[in-house]
Parts: structure tokens; sequence; C-alpha cells
């Protein structure tokens, strides 16, 4: 590509040529629509119009870093969760689609005619907290994580999308709860094999590590929030945990063992299973 004004058809072909992977239709227009400033959909209705200098700058500097690894999200600063517009630094983890189905499995039992405690432990941007906040406005809902630097981010999407009924505390996994009891507790806690190759491969290797890896089964997170969680669960409160696709068995005996009944595993939109709940 050079310095020429091109249309914004033209520059999103020659970026898939450039970018070359499986997700190179989407990155290219997911990049390019926030350049514009515009949404994706404005891509489709005006593939003739051509696209500013500065623009198109941009653009070409995002691809060359994009070519490099960095996550669309890093560079856009920006990724969509429950329809939601989040923030994304490299301090949190970049929330995923199959944790949209932790949240609608969530749904299912939080009631909309009431309020209820909601606790998200290790929220990264957010994003479980803040899809729950805008679907149930009467809750009230404390989120925490032991990093600074990710509240922080998340205390800033609460406030630009106005969700106001959502707490931030820091603080390591029942920590913060200090002797409050919740209906629901939610987590998406690192559940990946400290040894695993995908922490070195693709978009991941950029995010937080401390967000990713959890000893050597990857289950050292949900072992220790599955313990404490029991203790401050309301009489019937539901305790809801995202995991990996192959340690579905083994959270389902951390539950038990934990006391938690009418333990199950539900499977993601994927058809993986990702999501166990159980109550005490
Ligand atoms: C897999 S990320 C999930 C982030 C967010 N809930 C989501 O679904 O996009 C796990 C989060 O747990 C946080 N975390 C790691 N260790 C923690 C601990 N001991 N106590 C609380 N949060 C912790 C990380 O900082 C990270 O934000």
């Amino acid at each position: 590509m050079n310095g020429t004004t091109l249309s914004i058809k033209t520059l999103l072909a020659q970026a898939v040529q450039t970018l070359a992977t499986d997700s190179a239709q989407l990155d290219a227009e997911v990049l390019l629509a926030a350049c514009l400033g515009k949404p994706r959909s404005h891509l489709h209705a005006w593939p003739e119009r051509c696209v500013g200098a500065e623009q198109q700058a941009q653009f070409l500097a995002w691809l060359q870093r994009r070519t490099a690894g960095e996550p669309v999200a890093h560079l856009t600063g920006r990724r969509e969760f429950w329809s939601l517009d989040l923030t994304v630094t490299v301090d949190t983890l970049i929330p995923r689609p199959e944790t949209e189905s932790m949240v609608a499995l969530a749904l299912e039992k939080i009631p909309d005619d009431r309020s209820a405690h909601i606790a998200d432990l290790g929220t990264g941007t957010g994003a479980i907290a803040l899809a729950i906040a805008s679907e149930r406005p009467n809750a009230e809902i404390l989120a925490t994580d032991i990093s600074a630097r990710a509240l922080a981010v998340a205390t800033q999407n609460a406030q630009r999308l106005e969700l106001r009924n959502v707490q931030f505390v820091a603080g390591s996994w029942c920590v913060p709860l200090t002797d409050r009891l919740f209906d629901f507790i939610l987590s998406n806690p690192p559940y990946i094999a400290d040894a695993d190759p995908h922490l070195q491969a693709g978009d991941v290797r950029h995010e937080p590590r401390s967000a990713l890896a959890a000893g050597p089964q990857g289950l050292d997170d949900l072992q220790r929030l599955v313990r404490c969680a029991a203790g401050h669960l309301a009489g019937n409160g539901w305790l809801i945990v995202e995991h990996g696709y192959d340690q579905g068995d083994r959270v389902r005996q951390l539950f038990t063992g934990s006391g938690y009944r009418d333990i199950s595993d539900h499977m993601d939109d994927a058809g993986i299973s990702r999501v166990t709940m159980g109550r005490k």
C-alpha cells in the first residue's frame, strides 16, 4: 500500500491479503472502522468512499502492529462484550465470547423483580459485573480484582457506561468480601496450566499472565475460590464459575468437596464444557 487515497473496499482487500490469517477480514474491518470512528456497518454501506490520509496512515500503522502479533483489542483499546463497548488495556484480559455464555446462565438465575447481592471475583475490565449490572439495575454488585490497574480500567468502564450499581474493591479472591454474604458469586478466574503452550501463542502472549495461568493444572485459583466462596454465600446462594474445556470433572469435585449441592456443568455456545454452578 502507498500514500495515495484509497477507498474503504480497496483498503480492506489489501489489508486482508497483508494479514493472511483466518480472522483477517474481521480484524481489518474492526481496525478500519475504529480509525474512521464508525461502526463496521459503515464499511459495508459505503465501500467506495475514500479514506482520509490521516486515517489511512493510522490504519496502516495498526496493520503493521497486527501483523507483528498485537491483539486487535490492544490496538483499538476496545472490545465489545454483551453489547457493551469496553475499554481494554495491557493490564486486563480481553473479554472472551465464551464468558457471555456464563453471563447468560447467571441471568437465568438472577431475579429481575427484586434486588440481589452479587459478587464478581477477578473482574478484569468489569465485563461480567457490567453485563449483569446492565441487565439487572436493581442488583447490588461488588466487583473485585487483585490487580489495581485492572480495577482502574473496570471503574472507568462503569463510569463511561453510566452503570452505577457496581462497586469496585481490590483484593485476593474472598478477602474483599469481608463478612458480607451474597446471593450470587460469579467468577472467570485464571485457569490455564502454567506450562500450557497456548500461553506463548497468538494474542494470549500479550495478555497479563496473572489473568491466565493458575498452577500446574490450571486449578489453583478455582480451588481457592470454590472453597472460600462457600463461606460468603447466603442460604441457597449460587456460585457460578467459568473453567477450561477439560476441567469440568475436577471442578465438580471441588464443588462437592466444599459442600455445594445442585451442581451442574454447562456448555458454551461452541458446545464446550465451560461453566459449573452449585448452590450452598
Ligand atoms: C481470566 S481473567 C477474567 C477477567 C474478566 N472477569 C473477564 O471475564 O473478562 C481473571 C482475572 O482474575 C484476576 N485475578 C488473578 N488472581 C486473582 C486473585 N488472587 N484475586 C482476585 N483476582 C485475581 C486477574 O487480575 C484477572 O483480571
